[in-house]
């Protein structure tokens, strides 16, 4: 049986169900398409960018990765910046991925909608045709703006619901809770939309509980301050409602002092359907391999639970039930070797 190690990792399958598709901008792209646009950069070198990748919180971060969404213009820089996360999920064996995009932090700089949901969907349906990536795209509202902002974004996205699979919410958490969101989630799901929410990242698990009852999400995006509430734990595991956990993303933004504290394995073994992903790549250290490698660096992450984590990603996507059984199959084999 092999054991654990980075190319057993890398060669694992894996899906992930919580990233952002901006967070995937690396800095050489960033540069390639600054100058592409004619955009003025706040740094001369790669080296510049990387040293200002060290966040005290997640405002912080929010802040430089909003200002590094600028370079984003035209549907082949959307195009681009998908199709380069996609060969890494090759390069990783990520087989299913359900990518976030932020309208909002395009829409309002004048991009239309139509060019940013082009861009990232024909990547994704040449991630399908040429690289065998099955994929679901959400689309998150920005919870520091208004509700009137995320439902008219809502209706931009009418003409698209044949490539968008659901809605989210994401950014600045504290002061911005889910029953702020009451009625876009209510007429998303009313338009066939599935509903994930980021909650309890920064945020109390209070925020985790009115995701589930008021948004009535389908996912729990982070998550990880339900461990703080013992009644909202034996929730999560009687409904086995999944948690998209973080953790690299989790210790750059000091949600955790290190990932040796990190609770994602605590979880896992108390029976929560938490799984791993990797948030946004670029501007916290790694894709998924490097998130597994963590945990098995810092926590001792054992073979049975990495499997167990990847089965949990499976169930818990949107994938259709026969790709479900295809990924199921591709593990099994995989770990039978
Ligand atoms: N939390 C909230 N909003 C975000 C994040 C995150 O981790 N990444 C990108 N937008
Ligand atoms: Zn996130």
């Amino acid at each position: 049986m092999s054991e654990i190690s980075h190319k057993w990792l890398n060669g694992l399958p894996k899906i992930e169900l919580h990233l952002h598709i901006e967070g995937t901008l690396e800095p050489e792209l960033l540069f390639k398409l600054a100058k592409r646009n004619s955009i003025q950069l706040p740094f001369n070198s790669v080296n510049e960018v990387k040293k200002a990748y060290q966040f005290s919180n997640l405002q912080d971060f929010l802040d430089i990765y909003y200002q590094g969404a600028e370079v984003l213009l035209h549907k082949q820089d959307f195009y681009d910046l998908t199709w380069a996360y996609l060969l890494m999920c090759k390069q990783q064996n990520v087989m299913h991925i359900e990518p976030f995009f932020d309208p909002q932090t395009h829409t309002v700089r004048g991009v239309p909608f139509e060019t940013i949901v082009s861009g990232i969907a024909e990547a994704l349906a040449d991630g399908k045709g040429k690289l065998g990536i099955t994929s679901r795209l959400i689309m998150c509202f920005l919870r520091h703006l208004s509700e009137e902002s995320a439902i008219e974004t809502l209706k931009s996205s009418e003409q698209f619901t044949d490539v968008i699979y659901g809605v989210g919410l994401d950014s600045a958490e504290m002061g911005n809770p889910p029953e702020k969101f009451i009625n876009v989630f209510t007429k998303a799901k009313g338009m066939g939309y599935k509903l994930v929410a980021h909650a309890g990242e920064e945020g109390p698990a209070s925020y985790i509980w009115s995701s589930l009852d008021v948004l009535n999400v389908q996912r729990i995006d982070h998550g990880i301050r339900a461990i703080d509430d013992p009644d909202l734990m034996l929730r999560l595991i009687e409904s086995q409602m999944p948690l998209t956990i973080c953790p690299l993303s989790n210790v750059k933004l000091r949600v955790f002092d290190n990932m040796a504290s990190h609770t994602i394995l605590d979880m896992l073994d108390l029976g929560v359907c938490v799984t791993v992903n990797s948030d946004d790549p670029s501007y916290f250290g790694g894709y998924m391999t490097e998130n597994f490698l963590a945990l098995y660096d810092s926590l001792e992450l054992s073979r049975d639970q990495a499997i167990s984590l990847i089965n949990n990603s499976i169930d818990a996507s949107f994938a259709e039930d026969s790709r479900k059984k295809e990924l199921s199959n591709l593990l099994q084999t995989y770990i039978s070797d």
